[in-house]
C-alpha cells in the first residue's frame, strides 16, 4: 500500500465553493482518493485532531473554526503524498503562501486557510484513525496506475 494522508477541506473551503477546485488539483496530480466524508465535527473532535497545538494562543480559535460549519475529510494515497500534498497546499496562511499553491491561489487570510494535510506518516496514521474506521477506507486499483506511477526501470 502506498503512503496515505488525511486531507480536510476546511469550513471556509466548503463555504467558498472551492471543494471541487481543491479535489481537482489532487485528482490531476494523480493521487488516489480512498475515503471521504462530508460532516460537521464537534469541538471535542477538533481538539483531538489538533492536539499537538493544545496550549498555544490560537488553539481555541482553530477549534472553533474547524467545528463551526461542515467540512470534507478525505484520505488520499500515493507514494510520497505527504510531502507532495504539503507542497501543493503551501505555507500555513495564504497571506504568505506562494502563488501556484492552494493557499497561495485562493486565500489571503492570516487565520483561515482552506485545507489541512497531515505533516508526517505518524500524524497521518493518528489523524486517519480519528476520522475513519478501517472498513471505510477502500483499497482499489486506478485503471491508469501504470501511466500515473510509471518508472523507467
Ligand atoms: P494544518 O495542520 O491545518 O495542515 O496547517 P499547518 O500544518 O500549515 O499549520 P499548523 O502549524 O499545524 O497549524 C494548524 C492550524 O491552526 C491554525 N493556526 N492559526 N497563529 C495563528 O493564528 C495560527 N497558527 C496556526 C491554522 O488553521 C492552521 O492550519
Ligand atoms: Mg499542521
Amino acid at each position: 500500500m502506498a503512503e496515505r494522508t488525511l486531507i480536510i477541506i476546511k469550513p471556509d473551503g466548503i463555504q467558498r465553493h472551492l471543494a471541487g477546485e481543491i479535489i481537482g488539483r489532487f485528482e490531476k496530480k494523480g493521487f488516489k482518493l480512498v475515503a471521504a466524508k462530508f460532516i460537521q465535527i464537534s469541538e471535542d473532535l477538533a481538539r483531538r485532531h489538533y492536539a499537538v497545538h493544545r496550549g498555544k494562543g490560537f488553539f481555541e480559535g482553530v477549534v472553533k473554526y474547524l467545528s463551526s460549519a461542515p467540512l470534507l475529510v478525505m484520505v488520499w494515497e500515493a507514494e510520497g503524498i505527504i510531502d507532495m500534498s504539503r507542497k501543493m497546499m503551501g505555507a500555513t496562511f495564504g497571506y504568505d503562501a506562494e502563488p501556484g499553491t492552494i493557499r497561495g491561489d485562493f486565500s489571503s487570510s492570516r487565520g483561515y486557510n482552506l485545507i489541512h494535510g497531515s505533516d508526517s506518516p505518524q500524524s497521518a496514521e493518528r489523524e486517519i484513525e480519528l476520522f475513519f474506521k478501517p472498513d471505510e477506507i477502500i483499497d482499489y486499483e486506478l485503471a491508469d496506475a501504470c501511466w500515473l506511477y510509471g518508472k523507467n526501470d
